[in-house]
């Protein structure tokens, strides 16, 4: 897979160089169900600590839609693996500036639709499709230094040596009422739960993301504002920064 990562900007006044070398290097990994709102306040946390965002699920994301592009069968593990393997893509690791291209085309809106929600589970529960895309995701943390990168598997499998370890987890009622609003609010109840619970369930055979790992600290934002799990999160962080090095 050939992947790119786009230049993320700076602070105004601060140029991104010299944010890194001010920063100490800091892997900060998120794990979360879908619509636990891990996006939302992983990208937040990351502009306000100047630190750069990766969404690993934007990968599988984008990949499937290359499967689907490329009309390849899903079922097909080898297939799947070959298209993965020669996935174009690109994925800014911006927090204000999310663009996701595969190839010369601009996916970012694209995959979020229901039918890439509905499909991708079949890209990552594949194994060999999933190793390439954790070597891609290894790769991009490990190029930008002091990143908040948010997924499934980035506090156990990705990144288990990350200064900073959080499972934000929330409610299912919390997290159909978030995927909804995140999708304008058409959805059906059915349809939420499908693209939520249901695919939680298919995704559980990839990797545990409903109870910590060792060393892994759990967050609830069932019943937290948006900012107070923004908070909480930039907390765990500068509790770590403070620590002598
Ligand atoms: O967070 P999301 O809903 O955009 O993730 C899309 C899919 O990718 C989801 O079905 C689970 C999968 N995924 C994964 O298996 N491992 C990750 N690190 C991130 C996402």
């Amino acid at each position: 897979m050939s992947t790119g990562t786009e230049q993320r900007s700076g602070a105004p006044g601060q140029a991104p160089e010299d944010r890194q070398s001010t920063a100490r290097r800091m892997i900060i990994a998120v794990d979360g169900p879908s619509g636990s709102g891990k996006s939302s306040v992983c990208r937040a946390a990351a502009t306000q600590l100047g630190a750069a965002y990766l969404d690993t699920g934007a990968m599988y994301r984008a990949a499937t839609w290359y499967c689907l592009q490329q009309q390849v069968d899903l079922t097909d593990e080898d297939a799947v693996a070959v298209a993965v393997e020669e996935l174009p893509l690109n994925i800014s690791t911006d927090p204000q500036h999310q663009v996701i291209t595969v190839g010369e085309t601009d996916v970012t809106e694209a995959i979020r639709e229901p039918r890439i929600s509905e499909k991708v589970s079949e890209v990552a529960t594949n194994r060999k499709a999933r190793q390439l895309l954790i070597s891609a995701q290894r790769r991009i943390i490990d190029a930008a230094g002091f990143i908040v990168a948010e997924g499934r598997d980035i506090t156990t499998v990705v990144a288990p040596d990350a200064q900073v370890r959080v499972l934000l987890t929330a409610s299912a009622e919390a997290r159909l009422r978030r995927r909804g609003a995140q999708l304008g609010g058409g959805q059906s109840e059915e349809s939420l739960k499908r693209q939520v619970l249901e695919r939680d369930r298919r995704d559980s055979a990839a990797s545990n993301f409903t109870e910590a790992a060792d060393g892994v600290a759990v967050l609830d934002s069932s019943d937290l504002s948006f900012q107070e799990a923004v908070d909480s999160l930039i907390g765990r962080v500068e509790t770590v920064q403070e620590e002598p090095a």
